[in-house]
């Protein structure tokens, strides 16, 4: 299982002090040195973490593929194909969210999409749709000829959280999951089964497969087993992990926890 570790979260405390300090171009030898598959990125148009400055700097000095996350603003797609990373992920961005939320809305936004899409490829820069993991999604993603979907595992993650721990303050539960154990139980195995079922679906009419968003050392283990999955991009948890073991064993941790 190949890992893309995603250093948003290294920006996200520089830019709570708006200083230079940490630097996620500092990470970069350290990803390289645990032999991580590729870095991921989002440049967001309200620029809260990683900032214009900071894309070309890691893209200049990586050796590994750098997958950049991406809204279809103009502005943003403009800046990707300029800079050119390995691959665009695109993203849906609202202002107001904390992170990412859900997949992609595609029926709505076709030929909005598609126009974003064929220029990025026009710059020999492949293209990957984050999107929840349901088949219409996924035709949708072929439809419109991107060579990647990431699937959007925030799902699998909260019933994960609300089962067995990980929201440290009740005021973040998700009160719709506030339900018993065993209701949960199956709540979790259904999803693990829909994201394999979507999986083998995406694999069967040529996507290539990358998943990601809330994965922890934990939660991870299982959609690292769907054999159709070829990549996970991990960004929270790993930074989170660095402070406390550094990031080189943090990274290392996680390679140990997706292996199959
Ligand atoms: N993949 C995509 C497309 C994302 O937008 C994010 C969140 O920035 C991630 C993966 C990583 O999510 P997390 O930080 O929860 O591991």
């Amino acid at each position: 299982m190949k890992l893309g570790v995603n250093i948003d979260h290294i920006a996200v405390l520089r830019e709570a002090r708006r200083i230079n300090d940490p630097d996620p171009l500092q990470a970069i030898a350290i990803c390289e040195k645990t032999d991580a598959d590729q870095i991921t990125i989002h440049l967001r148009e309200d620029r809260r973490h990683i900032q214009d400055s900071d894309v070309a700097k890691i893209l200049k000095a990586s050796k590994l593929p750098i997958n950049l996350e991406c809204a279809i603003a103009p502005e943003i797609i403009e800046i990707a194909c300029s800079l050119k990373p390995h691959r665009a992920t695109i993203v849906p961005e609202k202002r107001e969210e904390v992170t990412t939320e859900g997949g992609l809305a595609l029926e709505g936004n076709f030929s909005a999409m598609q126009e974003a899409i064929l220029k990025l490829q026009k710059n020999d820069i492949e293209v990957s749709l984050f999107i929840d993991p349901d088949s219409s999604s996924v035709q949708l993603a072929k439809d419109l000829g991107a060579q990647w979907v990431e699937f959007h595992t925030g799902k699998y993650a909260n019933i994960y959280a609300m089962l067995y721990g990980g929201l440290a303050n009740s005021d973040h539960c998700i009160k719709e999951l506030n339900l018993p154990k065993n209701e949960l139980e199956i709540m979790l195995a259904d999803e693990l089964k829909n994201i394999k079922t979507v999986a083998k679906i995406a694999s069967s009419i040529g996507l290539k497969v990358a998943a990601g968003h809330g994965l922890n050392y934990q939660n991870v283990k299982d959609i690292a087993k769907i054999d159709e999955i070829e990549e996970l991009n991990i960004g929270q948890s790993i930074i989170a992990r660095s402070i406390w073991v550094g990031l080189e064993t943090a990274i290392k941790e996680m390679q140990e926890a997706i292996k199959r």
